[in-house]
């Protein structure tokens, strides 16, 4: 397939696409992102590259973080994983409070915040030392050495997290939580802040289209029957009260980030991310949805 020419011609489409939405200003530092900025990067099991406008240009990945340390916990823990957090798309926003009392602090699934703080906190059980820990995780799953977390964006939403306290408090509240709060806190906010490129973003993932082996260092990441759920649980829930209206439009098992980015999956096919700082009601980047869509119904291949 020559993806290049599908850009071109879904870029051809979009020409009078009004980009409505916002950069996301809950984070006081990812307001001042350009807003303008438009990347895709592509990348086949069979490592071919194919990319469109900054592609290269590093954002922070933010929510898209939540795979890799979902991964990482479910590499470690196996199905006991599932006796603390659900595998049920939610319906809510990906901060939301509303359903945690009643579930007696079991989050739904492990891609909204509270199931990403429970994951955290399962890895710092783990992990001698997390932070480092896990970008070296990450580090050798892309094959990229020089991917890291930025500090400016990490203590930006530190000083804004209440929600994210919130979630933690009540989850502590029900024994779900094993560790200090604010180290749990302090290591989800370093995840979010990871800033990468499309194209690094593509790679990383890269692993999901490839049944859990890394193409290129023929590592064995997940095996396959885990790297199948985590694709579900994307497919489900990786755009929380949106996630099904994403599977109508794109068909692919996805994540986003309120960093603009997003990560889709074609299971034996490839790994493509966009990026597009505008964001819709629902924090999920406006443009990268509507690129993607046109994207599946232009090449006529999906996982449906
Ligand atoms: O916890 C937060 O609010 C952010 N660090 C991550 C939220 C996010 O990316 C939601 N995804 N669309």
């Amino acid at each position: 397939m020559k993806y290049n020419k599908v850009f071109k011609k879904v870029n051809e489409q979009l020409v009078d696409f009004e980009n409505l939405g916002n950069v996301a200003s809950y984070i006081p530092e990812l307001s001042c992102v350009d807003n303008s900025k438009f990347g895709v990067h592509l990348t086949t099991i069979a490592n071919k590259h194919f990319n469109f406008g900054d592609a290269d240009e590093k954002f922070s990945i933010q929510s898209i973080s939540k795979v890799v340390s979902l991964t990482l916990a479910y590499k470690i823990e196996g199905e006991n994983l599932w006796k603390r957090v659900g595998v049920e798309p939610s319906g809510t926003p990906f901060n939301s409070l509303v359903q945690l009392e009643h579930d007696l602090g079991i989050p739904r699934n492990p891609l909204i915040n509270a199931g990403a703080l429970v994951i955290c906190d399962i890895l710092v059980s783990h992990l001698n030392n997390p932070k480092e820990d896990f970008i070296a995780f990450i580090r050798k799953i892309s094959g990229i050495p020089t991917i890291d977390f930025c500090s400016r964006i990490a203590d930006s939403e530190k000083s804004v997290g209440y929600k994210n306290a919130a979630l933690i408090n009540l989850m502590k509240s029900f024994g779900n939580i094993k560790n200090d709060i604010d180290v749990v806190l302090d290591f989800y906010f370093n995840l979010c802040s990871i800033e990468m490129t499309c194209k690094e973003l593509s790679q990383t993932f890269l692993f999901l289209a490839n049944y859990g082996v890394c193409p290129f260092s023929k590592e064995i990441i997940l095996n396959r029957s885990k790297s199948k759920r985590i694709n579900a649980i994307m497919q489900l829930c990786g755009f929380y009260d949106e996630a099904g209206d994403f599977s109508f439009k794109v068909g692919l098992p996805g994540k986003s980030g309120v960093g603009g980015g997003i990560v889709a999956i074609h299971p034996n096919k490839y790994c493509i991310a966009v990026w597009s700082p505008k964001l819709n009601e629902k924090g999920n980047s406006y443009k990268g949805i509507k690129f993607l869509e046109l994207f599946t119904s232009e090449t006529e291949v999906s996982i449906f």
